[in-house]
């Protein structure tokens, strides 16, 4: 009720405010933002953010695994079908997040058990039933998430455990399903580990060795004002040297990484952030054109963030709205 009540009168200050010019008029790539169902019916203030200032939509957790997918037998795309009618409602491109991942994975599938081949089976299905239900509503998938560890090696899974090349299987598996969706692999902190990002380049030749469909990287883009610039930047060129599709998948910039309690967001920290946030941009926009798949941020506002519920980090303000949903000074910066 005080969302709702709070929602409403922030809602109204917008309109009567108005917002033009936009990020997403200045930049001639779609610039997205992940979104939560249950904040965009909740909130006016979210839902006018969300509709007036993103073109293109991911659902936060909605697509996963744990949520689509709660029992062996039954598929619930309650809440991703909710997040793919507001979409649409409002014109905006669906990208979809994500179909194999280690986290929010469903009890029945971490306790499932059977031979390589029921395995396999398993998975099939859940991705082939995901993508086909999502067919021609998504543009792109995150087909995989998050596979690496730092060090270069295969992340110990589940499905690493139990399903040989399961990476190169779900993207064949996914594109018998939705031929026209474009096929991302996934994952953050490549930035100043070596060793991960090689092992991700490596995915890429591979899979493009033995054919198998890899359209696009995800690269998170969860970072800290003290992330190195230069090691951003290396990230970013050698992506983009595989020539797939580059998507900045889940933008955010901490300003209080070591969860300070006293932490004040003073104008050194935001000078911090909005010049990251400016080199973000800058080096998404040098990006050849047919390679940009857009920049999405992880959620709408600073309250909103993941950094501030998962990581329980009150005093967290990563993004370009802060929690009364109006635009931080960050956002004229970045129009400019
Ligand atoms: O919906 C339930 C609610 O019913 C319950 O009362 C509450 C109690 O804990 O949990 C709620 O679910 C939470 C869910 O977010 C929805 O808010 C989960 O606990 C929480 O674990 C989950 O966190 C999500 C996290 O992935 C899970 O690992 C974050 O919202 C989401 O932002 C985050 O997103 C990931 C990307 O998918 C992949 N890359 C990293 C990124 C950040 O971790």
């Amino acid at each position: 009720m005080k969302t709702l009540i709070f929602g409403i009168l922030v809602g109204l200050t917008h309109i009567s405010y108005g917002q033009a010019p936009y990020l997403k008029d200045r930049y001639n790539f779609p610039i997205g933002a992940s979104i939560n169902p249950r904040l965009v019916s909740e909130n006016n203030a979210y839902r006018n953010v969300a509709i007036t200032e993103f073109t293109s939509i991911t659902a936060e957790n909605h697509m996963k695994m744990m949520l689509v997918h709660p029992e062996a037998n039954r598929f619930d795309f309650s809440k991703g079908d909710e997040i793919v009618t507001f979409a649409k409602d409002h014109k905006k491109r669906i990208h979809g997040h994500t179909l194999v991942w280690h986290n929010q994975v469903p009890k029945w599938m971490n306790e499932f058990s059977g031979d390589t081949q029921a395995w396999e089976n398993m998975l099939k299905n859940h991705i082939q039933e995901v993508a086909r239900h999502y067919k021609g509503q998504v543009a792109g998938w995150d087909v995989v998430n998050e596979s690496f560890l730092d060090d270069g090696s295969l992340r110990p899974t589940v499905w690493s455990k139990n399903i040989p090349d399961y990476i190169a299987k779900s993207f064949q598996w996914a594109h018998e399903a939705d031929p026209n969706a474009i096929l991302f692999y996934n994952d953050y902190g490549q930035d100043g580990k070596p060793k991960k990002m090689q092992a991700i380049l490596n995915l890429v030749k591979d899979l493009q060795a033995r054919n198998i469909p890899i359209h696009g990287l995800g690269l998170q883009m969860h970072i800290n004002i003290n992330s190195k610039n230069d090691e951003l930047v290396n990230v970013i060129n050698q992506s983009a040297k595989t020539g797939l599709t580059i998507h900045f998948s889940e933008l955010d910039i901490a300003v209080n990484p070591k969860n300070d309690s006293m932490f004040v967001y003073h104008e050194t920290a935001k000078k911090a952030q909005q010049e990251k946030f400016e080199l973000v941009f800058k080096a998404y926009q040098e990006l050849p054109k047919h390679q940009q798949y857009g920049i999405t941020f992880w959620n709408v506002s600073d309250r909103d963030s993941w950094l501030r519920g998962y990581f329980k980090r009150p005093k967290e303000y990563p993004l370009l709205f802060d929690d009364t949903y109006t635009r931080k000074p960050i956002y004229s910066k970045l129009l400019n």
